[in-house]
């Protein structure tokens, strides 16, 4: 067996099991591009500072281009014996070029150096979710083009409301996911200092310089406090926050679009380029996708849990217990980057089945609160005109009628109060227009909520 990168002290080598227990390597070599990326930074500021002469950076960050083009080509071989990524790396490094690569950990301890790494990963993730969370805006986007002036009952209780425009519902949708990007960014200039340099956990007394380190690899700055820099990971517990969040909000859009593919609802259809079938029902057309997007939320909030669960309780400052950040991590990225876009690809392939729409929309009386506006802007108050209303429509159930389908008489025989202009506030195309202020659902309102997002999505 090799003698560990640790081994100095050691007589006996760990057993099988114990090595195959606290290896990281299978999951963490995923970090490889950026623990080579610190590195060079690292040999950069050792050298510029005098603590490793020029010649040993070169040969160190070569051996380190040609390490990583040896992962990238599927050619470097990952060794458990070689514990974690960075073991992995800096033991190839010292095999590949001798003396040189014995200087690297100059400075630095993988307590610090994982933290580098894995901030920087993040950034990474960020930038990517945050970029699918746009396709997916900018579907929804389009897809609220497409249809324009459809209106579709709005539910509270999942019981008929009011009358909503599709494109102020599909809006609410892209005004979440603007919160979500929002708080991924936040949480991303947070993370983005470097925690390069802080050591095992006390720091260096070696000269290095951990501005040229942190600017390098492009954070902010370093941290401050070395024990608080390899100690902490609220910055993945956040992200993750971020991303359950953002799980959440595409499980409810995958509910809502499960339940308007059912028979009972039917308001869409679905291509087959995203719907699949039953091995026993021969005409089942199912909506997998979009329930697996609800389905998968669990596994992102499950991974949250982890990270929360496994951070609770542990005394400062590094811990083994945290090299278990790593899977709930990489796992809440992969999940919600298929989340995201499998919901884009739902929504460039529904088609809103309007005549369908058209002929539920009388069910429910979702004009009977616009009728109440109505006798409030004649002067009624309206916890009088809510009761007055309420009459009407037990009038229109006993009739099993609409309420624009009542006579004026009938309208008259509630509240004398009632005139023939009420007939321009029933009826949902009537009812839905009436909702005009900021933020409301009727078209004017809803045109310029659609112009500012094919403004701000850049949408042409
Ligand atoms: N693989 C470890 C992790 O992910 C790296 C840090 C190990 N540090 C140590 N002192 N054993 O946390």
């Amino acid at each position: 067996k090799e003698n560990k990168l640790w081994g100095g002290r050691f007589e006996e080598s760990v057993t099988d099991a114990v090595e195959r227990f606290t290896e990281s390597i299978s999951f963490d070599k995923l970090l490889y591009k950026h623990d080579i990326m610190g590195s060079r930074a690292h040999a950069s500021m050792l050298a510029k500072q005098g603590l490793i002469s020029n010649s040993d950076r070169d040969i160190i960050i070569e051996g380190l281009n040609k390490i990583e083009k040896l992962i990238e080509d599927g050619k470097f071989e990952w060794r458990t014996d070689r514990e974690d990524v960075h073991m992995n790396i800096e033991a190839a490094l010292i095999d590949m070029i001798g003396e040189p690569g014995k200087k690297l950990h100059t400075a630095r301890s993988r307590n610090d150096q994982v933290l580098t790494d894995f901030r920087l990963w993040c950034r990474d993730a960020i930038d990517l979710i945050v970029q699918r969370v746009k396709y997916l805006q900018v579907a929804l986007l389009k897809l609220a083009i497409k249809n324009e002036g459809l209106i579709v009952p709005g539910y509270t209780h999942l019981q008929r409301a009011q009358p909503v425009l599709l494109q102020h519902l599909l809006l609410a949708f892209v005004e979440q996911l603007e919160r979500d990007a929002g708080r991924l960014l936040d949480c991303r200039a947070r993370l983005n200092f470097c925690p390069l340099g802080a050591c095992a956990l006390a720091g260096t007394g070696l000269p290095i310089d951990r501005f040229m380190t942190a600017d390098e690899l492009g954070f902010t700055g370093p941290l401050s406090n070395s024990i608080d820099a390899v100690s902490d990971r609220d910055f993945i517990l956040e992200f993750l926050s971020a991303n359950s969040i953002i799980a959440i909000h595409l499980s409810r859009l995958g509910e809502e679009w499960v339940l308007w593919a059912s028979e009972e609802f039917g308001f869409i259809t679905p291509s087959d380029a995203v719907s699949t079938g039953s091995s026993i029902m021969p005409q089942k057309k199912n909506p997998d996708p979009m329930e697996l997007v609800r389905g998968k939320s669990a596994r992102v909030v499950g991974d949250l849990v982890t990270l929360l669960t496994l951070c609770k309780g542990l005394p400062l400052a590094y811990n083994r217990d945290l090299q278990e950040d790593k899977e709930p991590s990489f796992d809440s990225v992969k999940t919600i980057l298929g989340m995201l876009e499998v919901s884009a690809e739902f929504a460039q392939n529904i088609t809103f089945n309007e005549e369908r729409i058209k002929k539920a929309l009388p069910a429910g009386h979702l004009d009977a609160t616009t009728l109440a506006d109505y006798l409030v802007k004649k002067g009624v108050p309206f916890r009088t005109s809510h009761d007055i209303v309420g009459r009407a429509v037990a009038l229109c159930v006993s009739k099993n009628c609409q309420l624009k389908e009542l006579s004026l008489d009938e309208l008259r025989s509630l509240n004398p109060v009632f005139d023939k202009d009420v007939y321009e506030y029933l009826g949902v195309e009537n009812a839905v227009e009436k909702f005009s202020s900021y933020g409301s659902t009727g078209s004017s309102s809803v045109a310029y909520q659609v112009d500012y997002w094919v403004t701000k999505l850049g949408i042409t």
